[in-house]
């Protein structure tokens, strides 16, 4: 069974129980500042699941794209991957756990016709701090799913992970764990729960692929053991608790959270544990990367190398396809980081640096965009794939210019015969040169590098580079031209225009501006209609004629956000800012009326002082879509 025939019957599988497929949300998430990036289905269906109607129903189906960055120096087993798909299916307040097990039970048994026997469970083994007791319910429900396959499960009660080690197995199917591993919410166990956050306990499920024990991990094996013979494949949240100051109170509706990882749902309906031979467009990657290396994936000298750049590549197609872009900064520099480790295991295939845009890891997201252009539809426009492929050609290129000097560097170096902290840290700032590779170089000649040295120069790095942006953020923009400062103003009048006409949920996500023209990208589902353009730009040049003041303040932090001054998403800003508003008439910069501003924009400037300086008319030339719910506008004064 390929991804694709997996993925799509589970959809119609849900479908059929009622439920609305809907499209996998972005990997960069639109309302949620806790992650970089989209780490599970639940994330963006948080305000229903508290309560919010969700426009589809009460029942609702996805497979979403999700990519967790904790598991990047993972990748190298025969299961962890950065980014995963997982299958969802949510009640929203509708039906609970007496559907939601049987439902789960059919499925794996059923639709993918994975063995009864192979299949073992787990449940919440309650927890009397909080109020909440053992799931005796989904304990029976179990039991009976597996007596109607004949086959009699027992219950055994564990405790804890490390309880599981030394208690094993005991003939058990059904077992129940403490909050450690059967209690979900996006902050983990109870404790670590902010107050406001939903979670309950949870039911999951194990498939066993029959290996032995290994003792390396633990006395005795039991089903959340880490030696390889247990693989969950889905996790039925049953989420009907929110943290409250006083303690857990039950939320106004009981909901069901279910996720599955698709390539461990497909490792176990093929009962091969390894799922960079079991997903398909995974093991295709190898299949490629073995023809054009001449190695062989179960060559365990180079195994990893084949995991590490089948996981990155496909990761950062999907990133690119999503609107991120190599950068040395949050989500851009995982992105970056993802790219140049590929490139890395790359050359450790043999593979040499490719001299033109036709490279090894292109072909890789090549076949990725091919693979996964039917159900995440942004990658399959042409558009996509140009760039998708230009960007990491680009970076390829970039890391490879980055790697000859760098070498050059560390020769010199390492001719010394030991290398400080201080310089591996120049190594990897001004060169660009991993601290990975200045490990294994140095291991390869016998050298030592301070790597608790390197760590502490590197967060001194980080710390640092915030404080520049907080700088790039009060110097304002280099380019002071008079053109670009007029379109930089008419930028702040089109965001308001659009949040004015589309709903306030539109917030910008990127910008450009050039002496010729302004480009915006926005958060937004869909293609703007013609009326709804006339609309924008009828609202800014209205604003022009008016001949509003632009006023620059500057004020704590707090207060510009509790005016509503639209910021950068995700940015992070000094304890002072500078905001610009535009309008009313009348304001001064001594007195602003922010309450009746037409924009309030935290801003560095330049812009002009009033909007009749802007002397044009505003027109909007290009309206078109650059990832899944982002739009780009391009615009000009005429
Ligand atoms: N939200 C649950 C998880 O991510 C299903 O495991």
């Amino acid at each position: 069974m390929t991804i694709n025939e997996i993925r799509s019957k589970y959809l119609k599988f849900f479908e059929q129980k009622g439920h609305t497929i809907i499209p996998s949300a972005s990997l960069v998430p639109q309302n949620d500042p806790t992650t970089l990036f989209t780490g599970s289905g639940m994330q963006p269906m948080i305000p229903y699941l508290l309560g919010e109607r969700h426009p589809l129903g009460t029942r609702i189906t996805d497979s979403q794209k999700s990519f967790r960055e904790v598991d990047i120096d993972e990748v190298g087993d025969n299961r962890h991957t950065t980014f995963f798909e997982m299958l969802g299916n949510w009640s929203l307040g509708d039906y609970f756990k007496r559907e939601q097990i049987p439902w789960m039970f059919e499925f794996l048994t059923q639709e993918l016709g994975i063995d009864p026997q192979n299949l073992y469970v787990t449940v919440f083994a309650g927890e009397p701090s909080i109020g909440v007791p053992q799931d005796d319910e989904s304990i029976d429900i179990w039991k009976e799913m597996f007596a109607s396959v004949g086959i009699d499960a027992e219950f055994v009660s564990i405790g804890s992970e490390a309880d599981g080690y030394r208690l094993g197995m005991r003939g058990g199917r059904i077992f129940a764990y403490d909050v450690s591993k059967n209690w979900w919410s996006r902050a983990g166990k109870p404790a670590n729960m902010p107050v406001g956050e939903p979670g309950g306990p949870d039911s999951e499920m194990f498939y066993d692929f029959g290996t032995p024990h290994d003792p390396k991990y633990g006395a005795q094996c039991h089903p959340n053991c880490d030696c390889g013979r247990f693989m969950e494949i889905g996790n039925n949240v049953f989420m009907e608790f929110i943290k409250r100051e006083s303690g857990f109170e039950k939320l106004a509706q009981r909901n069901v959270d279910f996720g599955g990882g698709l390539e461990r749902l497909a490792a176990a309906a093929q009962g091969n544990p390894d799922v960079f031979v079991a997903v398909d467009a995974l093991s295709e990657i190898v299949t490629l990367l073995e023809h054009f290396s001449g190695k062989e994936y179960n060559d365990s000298r180079y195994q990893k190398s084949f995991r590490v750049i089948a996981d990155h590549m496909r990761a950062a197609t999907m990133m690119l396809g999503d609107g991120v872009r190599p950068s040395n900064t949050e989500r851009g520099y995982v992105l970056r980081r993802l790219i140049r480790r590929a490139a890395q295991h790359a050359q450790k295939l043999g593979i040499p640096q490719d001299q033109n845009e036709e490279s090894m890891l292109n072909r890789c997201a090549i076949l990725i965009i091919e693979k996964y252009k039917q159900a995440y539809p942004e990658l399959a426009s042409e558009e996509a794939y140009e760039l998708i492929t230009s960007e990491i050609w680009k970076e390829e290129k970039q890391f490879g210019k980055a790697l000859e000097v760098g070498m050059r560097e560390f020769e010199k170096i390492a001719a010394t015969g030991h290398i400080e902290a201080s310089e591996a840290f120049t190594l990897f700032t001004t060169y660009g040169f991993p601290f990975e590779m200045t490990l294994e170089l140095a291991r390869e000649r016998n050298i030592d590098v301070d790597t608790d040295g390197f760590e502490r120069e590197m967060k001194k790095h980080r710390d640092l580079s915030r404080a520049g942006s907080e700088q790039k953020f009060k110097g304002g923009l280099a380019d002071t031209s008079e053109k670009t400062t007029r379109l930089h103003t008419a930028h702040h009048l089109l965001l308001k225009a659009l949040q004015t006409v589309l709903g306030p949920e539109v917030h910008q996500r990127g910008s450009n501006i050039t002496q010729e023209r302004l480009r915006i990208d926005f958060s937004y589902g869909s293609k703007l209609t013609k009326e709804q353009i006339a609309e924008v730009e009828k609202i800014v040049n209205e604003k022009i004629k008016e001949e509003l003041p632009v006023t620059r303040s500057t004020l704590p932090k707090e207060e510009a956000e509790k005016l509503g001054a639209e910021h950068e998403f995700g940015a992070k800003y000094p304890d002072m800012v500078s905001v610009y508003s535009i309008g009313p008439k009348e304001a001064t910069s001594e007195d602003p009326e922010f309450s009746s501003a037409f924009s309030i924009e935290f801003c560095g400037g330049p812009h002009v002082q009033n909007t009749k300086e802007l002397a044009g008319v505003f027109k909007i030339q290009k309206e078109e879509a650059v990832a899944s719910g982002i739009r780009r506008i391009k615009a000009v004064l005429l």
